[in-house]
């Protein structure tokens, strides 16, 4: 069986409706979900990052935060491949609150280990419009760090180009489209989902 292709029958559109209700908005999105990524081909691409980041920050102390909520399963996965010293903090930041378009960038909590002079790894799921990853490379700038480089899962391939901040570290590309699992979510469900998934508009 291919490792792409629609979600096995039974996956997302037995438990999801019936969990949530037939007639959910939640349910009925999850029920016609479709599978873009298999779990396999994420752990080849956490797999992969997690040797070039190795690379580039094993020598040097690093902060890895952690962009809350989606960048935890990312974050989660890179932890027990990057075996070299480093501390972990995190922010929690928001756009979407419970919508599939972008709005504005909401600061809900942060704790880091100071960064003046630390080098600091960013780590969310995805990169869309690139908000929400240059106020935090500005944030991390702006308290002083040596260097900041940052990683995501995901890397949305937009339909429109946009100037968006650049990222050192990607694991995956996906096409324009709302997206859920592996940290990312539709209405807060999906997050825990291994593979990655389309949600139609
Ligand atoms: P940006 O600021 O437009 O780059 O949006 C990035 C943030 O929006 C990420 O940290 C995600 O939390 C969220 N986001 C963007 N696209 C998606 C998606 O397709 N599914 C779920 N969350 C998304
Ligand atoms: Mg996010």
């Amino acid at each position: 069986m291919s490792e792409l292709g629609p979600a096995a029958p039974g996956q997302m559109d037995g438990i999801y409706p019936q969990v949530l209700g037939a007639d959910s908005e939640a349910g009925q999105k999850f029920a016609r979900a479709t599978q873009l990524i298999s779990a396999r081909e994420v752990d080849r691409a956490v797999d992969q990052m997690a040797v070039r980041i190795t690379v580039a920050l094993q020598d040097k102390n690093p902060v890895v935060v952690t962009v809350l909520q989606g960048g935890l399963v990312c974050a989660g996965m890179l932890m027990r491949r990057l075996i070299f010293p480093l501390q972990q903090g995190y922010v929690h930041v928001g756009r979407y609150g419970d919508a599939t378009r972008g709005g504005k960038l909401e600061w809900l909590a942060r704790a880091c280990p100071p960064l003046q002079n630390r080098h600091v790894l960013l780590v969310d799921d995805i990169l869309d419009q690139g908000h929400t990853l240059q106020a935090l490379l500005d944030w991390a700038g702006a308290e002083g760090a040596a260097s900041v480089q940052s990683c995501v899962l995901v890397n949305k391939v937009l339909e429109q180009t946009v100037p968006r901040p650049k990222v050192d570290f990607v694991g995956l590309s996906a096409p324009d489209k709302f997206l859920v699992g592996c940290g990312m979510d539709y209405l807060g469900y999906g997050r825990n989902l291994p593979g990655i998934y389309a949600i139609e508009d």
